[in-house]
């Protein structure tokens, strides 16, 4: 299938010579939830950026829907619809008059029912009539999302959409963004809470300095990472594994007093009874056991690891 957006070749150096983004190519499919992970100044927004037209490619094509996003600007960007970082808004103007003004922007008829669904959608309704300056930071980013979707457009972006956006709204917003992948949009954000992407993504892209180090099906990355270890803190400590426990991939730590057990949680079945079974037909007690798993997050902070000496210097600028 034709991808509904195709990034070639992008590289951006901004003025000064900053290199942001080196050689990025990804394509996109239509209807995909896709999560861009990566750190502070790693280049998601100047990626977002250049594909809505805020940022001029230094090298590059890409097309949104078969139209390339420079010569064909007007037809690209009325597909696209973007919830920047930073916020731009009027803070005089009332929820109602800054989200219909936004679809008008586009040359598009009014739809009250559609400003009135998405305003709903977003639990804005009650705040229509309110001006921007009497709202809270986490309803005005919801404002931004709406200002976002007033032309209803294919492709929707959502740079760090939750930042500063509590738990229950958190949740509304991925409810929401489920439902316009159902409806066959398709939505690229950004985001630094690992288990927005963990919940959200069908795929899973991580930028680090300018360049996009991995793109996986989360999946995948998830079968990859869906390792759990179970730790035995033992009640006499063991010399040696037992023969009858060569069943199970276990390894001996802390001089014989922990026992560790490794297992796929994708698996039918862990193991974990039986071995515990075992453990006690053997004799071998414990005082203690801790579960650990690992995640998106592991993934995260080994693929972008920086060296300490780095991390001290960034720091001290
Ligand atoms: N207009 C600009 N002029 C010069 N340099 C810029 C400009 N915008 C961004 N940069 C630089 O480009 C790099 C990438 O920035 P970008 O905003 O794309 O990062 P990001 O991944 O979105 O980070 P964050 O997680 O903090 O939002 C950074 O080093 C930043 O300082
Ligand atoms: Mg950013």
């Amino acid at each position: 299938m034709q991808p509904v957006l195709s990034i070639r070749g992008l590289s951006k150096s901004y003025k000064g010579g900053l290199q942001a983004l080196k050689t990025v190519d990804l394509d996109i499919q239509k209807g995909e939830i896709f999560a861009l992970l990566g750190p502070n100044g790693a280049g998601k927004t100047t990626l977002i950026n250049a594909v809505c037209g805020i940022v001029t490619p230094t090298t590059g094509v890409i097309t949104a829907a078969g139209y390339d996003t420079r010569k064909e600007y007007r037809a690209a960007r009325s597909l696209i619809g973007l919830v920047p970082q930073e916020m731009h808004i009027d803070i005089f103007e009332t929820v109602w008059a800054v989200t219909t003004y936004s679809r008008g922007l586009f040359g598009l008829p009014a739809n009250n029912a559609h400003i009135e669904k998405t305003l709903k959608d977003l639990s804005l309704w009650d705040k229509k009539d309110e001006k921007l300056q009497a709202l809270s930071g986490g309803m005005k980013r919801r404002v931004l999302i709406a200002k976002a979707l007033a032309h209803e457009p294919e492709i929707l972006f959502l740079d760090e959409p939750t930042a500063g956006v509590d738990v229950e709204l958190r949740r509304d917003m991925w409810n929401l963004v489920r439902k316009l992948r159902d409806k066959g949009v398709t939505v690229i954000l950004t985001t630094h809470y690992i288990e927005e992407a963990e919940e959200m993504a069908d795929r899973v892209g991580v930028i680090a300095k300018g360049e996009l180090i991995l793109v996986e099906e989360k999946k995948t990355l998830m079968k990859k990472l869906g390792k759990k270890q179970v730790n035995f803190e033992l009640a006499e400590p063991l010399g040696a594994l037992p023969e009858g426990l060569s069943g199970w991939d276990l390894q001996l730590a802390d001089q014989g007093r922990r026992l560790e057990y490794t297992f796929d949680t994708t698996a039918d079945r862990t193991g974990v009874a039986s071995l515990i079974s075992r453990m006690s037909e053997l004799g071998v007690q414990f005082k203690d056991l801790e579960t650990k798993s690992s995640s998106l997050e592991d993934i995260f902070v080994s693929l972008v690891h920086t060296p300490k000496s780095e991390t001290a210097k960034e720091l001290q600028r």
